[in-house]
């Protein structure tokens, strides 16, 4: 059998039968979910839900059929405003019991739920792999670095609460000057870390005082259920509260209520767009956006070729290129685009391709309905535009599985020159002049980081400083990625609005807020009786260890 042959009958036999699913790996019972967090209670929803499908077919005597992982509930109007009540009398105009309490106190309740969320990691993890066809590596990756992402969090909340503590002077005034929560965060993550991307959200947004109404991505939903007695038990009524169903219905009415005052939205900055114009007084909403992306490789004529193919490799492919911040598209010199391309090509045709559960496996079904078939219209587009599929077997699509797709020659007529593909396909544009590139990147409406490989010290330099005006991470010799979570992540354009990191994440979800006096002795004796007598939980010098 030729290789082709190979990795077309991989491609037609990639769906299991149920018994050749190790039996640790099987979703036996589907989570019929009817629950939703509301005022610390979780309630029973009797209406209409959305069954959940998974990317994974399964095998069976009278053929294939798409796996069903459960349901969720479709909630509506009315729940929507029991939600809205619940979020506003836990926050109470600030007024409320989370709001004023300690710090001390809101990191022992975040670390209550942390622990409470620990137990659940192996049905969170199963889940993942079910419902979003994410790796059993990556979706273990993803929990626990939300956990340590949450560690994190805590630590840097102390830091930044000792460094808030003290008392300064200017000028004959004298102030303390911390971080003060912003009210009712409506919190809503991306299906390709449903849990990681919306949790880096939520728990700074909690921890900071903010009341949260969370809803999950599309896909990814059920994942969540087995948090929401965490939730429940480990933070006061209506501080965390959880909403589902269809957007227009649930998702428009808060935004129009007026009562949401910060907006964390992982997704595209179409739908961002749309929140936002819901709003009745724009101004007063706050905007934390992580949003598309169309990052570049720039591969230079004197890069490590294979230190370049396996960053490329990686980077574009990893969790099928469904990342915002995969390469997904490269740029790379005419003189050593052969070699590249032949290399790359060799090497897709060795990578694993299977379940989320085998072991070493990098591509899997994908979740979104009607992706494949998208995926292969731009395939189509861009040969009728003149670039060839280089790889063998590079788009065969079988149900929800795609095979990965090299295109080139790529060039400025094709859709995925624009488009961003979010899906296993690497176009790669041969360049002769670094304007190629450079003209792209000024030009694109993506602005989020790129890749530069190569060795001469003096043009990656020239390439630097133009590209830091245009984008938000360069990476030299190295994919795009997010982490570590300490450094910035954000973008530039239609990519991203505000920052998150550990740190600044606690910054976006909280605003500067003083208590000044001038200095005086009848203020000094004031400030120091509140102090001593420990009055306040905002105006205090002890801090949290
Ligand atoms: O989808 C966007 C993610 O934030 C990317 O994170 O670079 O760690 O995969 P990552």
């Amino acid at each position: 059998m030729s290789h082709s042959d190979n990795l077309g009958s991989m491609i037609s036999g990639v769906f299991p039968a149920w018994e050749e699913i190790p039996a640790v790996h099987r979703q036996e019972r589907p989570v019929g979910q009817r629950e939703y967090l509301v005022d610390g209670e979780i309630r029973i929803w009797e209406g209409k839900v959305q069954e959940v499908l998974s990317p994974i077919w399964i095998g069976g005597t009278g053929g294939f059929r798409q796996h069903v992982v459960g349901h969720y509930p479709l909630l509506t109007r009315k729940e929507v405003d029991e939600i809205l009540d619940s979020a506003q009398r836990a926050y109470g105009n600030g007024f409320g019991q989370w709001p004023t309490m300690t710090v001390q106190s809101r990191i022992e309740h975040v670390e209550d739920f942390l622990m409470r969320m620990t137990d659940k990691r192996d049905e969170v993890v199963k889940l993942l792999m079910w419902e979003v066809g994410k790796t059993l590596q990556d979706s273990e990756k993803e929990f626990d670095r939300t956990v340590g992402y949450i560690q994190d969090t805590i630590g840097a909340l102390k830091e930044l609460d000792m460094r808030s503590s003290g008392i300064v002077t200017d000028q004959g005034v004298m102030a303390q000057i911390r971080r003060a929560p912003l009210g009712v965060v409506l919190c809503m993550g991306p299906f390709n870390y449903p849990l990681n991307e919306t949790f880096t959200t939520l728990i700074p947004a909690l921890i900071m005082g903010n009341v949260v109404i969370f809803k999950p991505p599309r896909l990814g939903v059920l994942l969540h259920r087995p948090l929401l007695e965490a939730f429940r038990d480990a933070f006061p009524p209506g501080v965390v509260n959880t909403v589902y169903g269809d957007g227009q219905e649930v998702i428009a009415p808060m935004m129009q209520s007026g009562k949401i005052d910060v907006l964390a939205f992982i997704g595209s900055s179409r739908v961002a767009d749309i929140l936002k114009h819901q709003h009745p007084s724009p101004h007063r909403l706050r905007s934390v956006l992580g949003l598309e992306a169309k990052n570049a490789g720039i591969i230079l004529e004197d890069a490590d070729m294979d230190l370049a193919v396996d960053e490329v490799l990686t980077g574009a492919l990893s969790f099928n290129g469904q990342r915002c911040t995969a390469l997904k598209i490269i740029f790379v010199h005419r003189k050593v685009a052969e070699g590249f391309i032949g290399s790359l090509s060799g090497r897709i045709s060795t990578i694993a391709c299977g379940m989320p559960w085998e072991k070493g496996v990098m591509i899997t079904p994908l979740p979104e309905q009607g992706k494949p078939r998208y995926l292969g219209e731009l395939i189509d587009d861009a040969v009728v535009h003149g670039a060839r599929v280089i790889n063998e077997a590079g788009g065969i699509i079988n149900r929800s599985f795609f095979f990965p797709a090299l295109l080139y020659p790529v060039n400025d007529r094709m859709r995925v020159w624009h488009e961003e593909q979010f899906g296993p396909v690497i176009p790669v544009v041969p360049f002769d002049d670094l304007d190629t590139p450079l003209r792209y990147i000024s030009e694109s409406d993506f602005g989020q980081q790129a890749s530069i490989f190569g060795r001469d010290a003096g043009r990656i330099a020239q390439l630097i400083d133009p590209l830091v005006n245009h984008l938000c991470r360069i990476n030299l010799n190295s994919q795009c990625q997010r982490g570590p979570d300490t450094f910035p992540f954000t973008g530039r354009k239609n990519s991203a609005e505000g920052t998150l990191s550990v740190t600044d994440a606690l910054r976006v979800f909280s605003i500067r807020t003083l208590v000044a006096a001038k200095y005086n002795t009848q203020n000094r004796e004031l400030v120091n009786r509140i102090l001593q007598e420990h009055q306040s939980a905002f105006l205090r010098t002890g801090y949290v260890l």
